[in-house]
């Protein structure tokens, strides 16, 4: 006799919890969910039905690859970032909670700009570009990415949040090629030191593209790279926001300074690490 969905649910929460898990429960539901192409809150009425074949297999196949640690957020192609729905693919960053801590940043300085011009530089699916474009209805902007398939979801998502009349995206290696300067430039570049990434949990980096994490050899080397060309163009009151990794604040501000910055400003994550520096034409 097939299961029903609360049987379901509840032998795939024993098997999560088997292997670790942290968020059994809520990651069952979120495939059952999936599974059934229904929102979780729709689960509750349908707890006693049985599982149609169809939703049984394909939670079988979501189940599986859970357990081989890929996150929930990859198996259904969705993400919450800023309380906004980001469809991701294997070409695109899984966006992380921290990078919200830059987004409130560049925030936080939207009196100081009536109508900004943006550049996003290493986009994935757009989701701090537009973000900030849904909390900044005067902002404007480019996101670009080396990736044209990052390229592609970042320019779906903006159309299906409604703010494609106000983001472009375009491939391109950091700057080169832009036709323009920007108010505000922001990054999320790739920071992880090579070595780093080979010890990272399976589900940390496992399934995200490599040239979305990889900083080279001590993880520096995007910056070094893009910090010059940004420098170009940023206009003279402009400001730059970048994302850091835990530990590379110093050494990040030295790179800064050294490309014609002066570092104006530290913001931490939850976690209390400065995961964001603020910094604007020397
Ligand atoms: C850490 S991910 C950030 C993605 C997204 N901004 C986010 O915060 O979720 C870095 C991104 O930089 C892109 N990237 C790497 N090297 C690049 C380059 N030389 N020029 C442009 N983009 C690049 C990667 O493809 C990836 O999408």
């Amino acid at each position: 006799m097939a299961k029903t969905v609360a049987q379901a649910i509840a032998d795939l929460t024993a098997r999560f919890a088997a292997v670790d898990s942290g968020s059994a429960r809520l990651d069952a539901r979120v495939l059952t969910a999936h599974a059934l192409g229904r929102d979780t809150d729709q689960l509750f009425s349908r707890a006693e039905l049985p599982l149609p074949p169809g939703a049984e297999a394909a939670l079988e196949g979501f189940a599986a690859r859970r357990l081989a640690f890929e996150p929930v957020s990859r198996i259904i192609g969705r993400r919450e970032f800023w309380s906004m729905d980001f469809v991701l693919t294997r070409d695109t960053l899984d966006p992380r909670p921290d990078t919200e801590t830059l987004v409130a940043a560049v925030l936080a300085v939207r009196e100081a700009y009536p109508a900004p011009r943006l550049l996003d530089l290493g986009t994935g699916t757009g989701c701090i570009l537009l973000a900030i474009l849904k909390d900044w209805p005067t902002g404007t902007g480019i996101g670009v990415d080396l990736n044209p398939g990052a390229v592609n979801v970042a320019a779906d998502n903006a159309q299906r949040l409604g703010l494609a009349s106000r983001a472009a995206f375009h491939v391109g290696n950091w700057c080169a090629g832009l036709g323009e300067k920007f108010d505000l430039i922001v990054t999320n570049p790739p920071y992880i030191a090579d070595g780093e990434l080979e010890n990272l949990a399976p589900g940390m980096t496992r399934f995200d593209p490599r040239v979305a994490l990889s900083g080279g050899r001590d993880g520096l080397a995007a910056f070094r790279a893009l910090l010059p060309e940004a420098h170009r163009y940023l206009r003279e009151n402009g400001r730059i926001f970048l994302e850091i990794g835990a530990g590379q604040a110093e050494t990040v501000s030295g790179l800064l300074a050294a490309s014609g910055f002066r570092p104006t400003g530290e913001h931490a994550d939850l976690a209390g690490f400065v995961r964001c520096l603020e910094a604007v034409p020397a």
